[in-house]
């Protein structure tokens, strides 16, 4: 599985601390979330990271 953060991001830090092996806070305070394929024991965290975003920022696929 991939995830991705999309411009919407506001660097709230949610998902950093939900799923800190997927998503980082770049420089710029805004979310990034690792390149290729996530490792499969971050697949739950990523997605409660996603669910939980405030600004739905997130896409798991
Ligand atoms: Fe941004 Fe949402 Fe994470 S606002 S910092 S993508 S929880």
């Amino acid at each position: 599985m991939k995830a991705s953060v999309n411009e919407d991001c506001i660097g709230c830090g949610l998902c950093e601390g939900t799923c800190p092996d997927v998503f980082t806070i770049g420089d710029d305070g805004i979310a990034q979330a690792v390149e290729g394929d996530m490792p499969e024991d971050a697949e739950d965290s990523a997605q409660e990271a996603a669910d939980n975003c405030p600004v739905s920022a997130i896409t798991i696929e």
